[in-house]
């Protein structure tokens, strides 16, 4: 894992948004993993700014999101389909026909599960898989002891994060108890993954993903075993990691050629 620290929310957003765009550029007809969440607003917004002032393209890429509320229409204010028309894909050229969700609405819930892994194989995989996290560790709706083998599949929500989402929905009762996600096995396949986590809250469980123990009470742990996972994080995100100053270090100390922020 490589462990990226800023000290402001703006500077971290803008350094994720160019690994992304790296990505892009270097592969126009990248698959890229789209992940939802307030951590997310700040690197969508940088990556339209990069689209408008820099001739960011996007028409080429694919994208699939790593989860969904099941049976919640699409034109839901709380669906993440809505987030993500809000926050990115009606700001950059994105082709509709690119765009991929796990159908939520199908009557046959496992059909459109195994669809969903097929989509993505059909496309070549996922080039570039973007997460966030939740507070117990969940990347997608992975909730704490998923199968670190899992694939896209129904999970239930834990409580925690059932409450945590009520600020959206307006109240617990609400929130969709139920969701389609990518499993731990779906994003560990990507062939690279990026974590970008924000604020104190994101602190204590960071600690945990980057230097505790590969567990799946915390599944976000998993992409230790990743080749290519790097983790951007603010310096509130990053208070508790025992070897701050040596990220910090290493970083700083990156050879040119391994470079993706110049
Ligand atoms: C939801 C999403 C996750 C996201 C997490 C953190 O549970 N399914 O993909 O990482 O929230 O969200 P936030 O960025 O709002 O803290």
């Amino acid at each position: 894992m490589e462990v990226i620290i800023e000290n402001s929310v703006q500077d971290i957003c803008k350094l994720a948004a160019k690994f992304v765009a790296k990505q892009i550029r270097t592969k126009p007809e990248s698959v890229i993993g789209f992940a939802t969440g307030k951590t997310m607003v700040g690197l969508y917004r940088e990556l339209a700014r990069l689209h408008e002032e820099e001739a960011l393209d996007f028409s080429g890429i694919y994208s699939f999101n790593l989860d969904e509320f099941v049976a919640l229409d699409a034109d839901h204010p709380c669906s993440y389909r809505r987030f993500m028309e809000e926050h990115l894909f009606q700001h950059v050229n994105i082709d509709p026909d690119r765009i991929c969700f796990p159908d939520v609405m199908s009557s046959d819930i496992a059909a459109a599960c195994s669809d969903y892994e097929d989509r993505i194989k059909k496309v070549g995989g996922i080039d570039l898989q973007i997460l966030g996290i939740g507070v117990e560790g969940h990347i997608g709706f992975n909730e704490p002891t998923s199968s670190l083998a899992s694939r896209t599949r129904l999970k239930t929500l834990a409580q925690r994060t059932m409450h945590e989402l009520a600020r959206h929905f307006g109240s617990v009762d609400s929130v969709p108890a139920q969701v389609l996600t990518m499993g731990v096995g779906t994003i560990m396949d990507s062939s690279k993954v990026m974590l970008l986590a924000i604020g104190q809250d994101k602190a204590e469980i960071i600690r945990k993903t980057v230097e505790g123990p590969i567990t799946g009470l915390v599944p976000a742990s998993a992409l230790q075993m990743h080749q290519v996972a790097k983790v951007f994080l603010n310096d509130e995100a990053a208070q508790s990691l025992t070897l701050k100053p040596y990220y910090r270090w290493a970083y700083e100390h990156k050879p040119d050629w391994q470079r993706f922020d110049r």
